[in-house]
């Protein structure tokens, strides 16, 4: 249930959000991506932003409008995405709920590639720069450092191994085995180095104020 708190919490922190997806170009007008809508994101910075912290926010390309008092910061790909985090910083919190794409073409086309009736071109991939993993070990490391995991399956051993492969301090383990892609509900465990708070099935914006209340316990006044 809601607690009740001081609304400004979070006033005098800065935090720090990417959301959405990122897009990687092939060539001018095709790109590799992966399916996020942004909803979870942007409502942990509207959440933020209530609770009186500076919000900056790194969206991929999504079609939302931005929360009141925050201040957004639009890219495309991961390595733009990866340079406005580093621009952004110093932060009190990194929150990155933002589906990066894994891999990039290796070649971007100049021009859009056309079909020449054969079988489609082989398309070499190269890996992405990982943002949390980078943040999380760089000197201007906020304090707290949480991620996002969206998994089908054994949903909390993959978070926990992904905050101790990362650095992170939480991992926010989604159970994506549903319809939440798109949706307004989440299903979601909280993963630290205390153990596992599994929360029952919420609307996003629960999630983003539960997150949001659990974070101020971490920044007593
Ligand atoms: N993340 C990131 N940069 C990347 C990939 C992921 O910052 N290049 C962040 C996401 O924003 C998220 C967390 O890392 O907070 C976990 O992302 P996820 O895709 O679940 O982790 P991966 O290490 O890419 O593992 P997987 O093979 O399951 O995709
Ligand atoms: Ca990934």
């Amino acid at each position: 249930g809601a607690t009740l708190r001081p609304k400004t919490s979070l006033s005098g922190r800065h935090v720090l959000i990417t959301a959405g997806p990122t897009h990687e170009p092939i060539d001018p007008v095709r790109y590799i991506a992966n399916r996020s809508s942004g909803k979870q994101g942007f409502a942990i910075a509207e959440a933020a932003a209530e609770a009186g912290a500076r919000v900056t926010l790194v969206a991929g390309p999504v079609n939302l409008p931005t929360p009141a008092g925050v201040e957004r910061v639009d890219v495309e790909s991961a390595r733009d995405m990866e340079r406005a985090v580093a621009a952004a910083l110093p932060a009190d919190v990194a929150i990155m709920v933002a589906a990066v794409a894994d891999w990039r073409a290796r070649d971007v086309a100049d021009q859009k590639v056309k079909k020449d009736g054969g079988d489609p071109a082989p398309l070499p991939l190269t890996t992405n720069p990982d943002i949390l993993a980078g943040l999380a070990q760089s000197d201007k490391r906020p304090k707290l450092v949480i991620g996002f995991a969206a998994e089908t399956e054994n949903i909390v051993p993959h978070a926990q191994a992904k905050r101790l492969r990362k650095g992170a301090d939480w991992i926010v383990a989604n159970d994506v085995s549903g319809d939440v892609m798109g949706g307004a509900m989440n299903t979601v465990h909280l993963v630290h180095a205390g153990g596992v708070e599994n929360w029952e099935p919420m609307a996003k914006r629960d999630v983003a104020a539960r997150l949001v209340e659990r974070i101020m316990d971490e920044f007593p006044d």
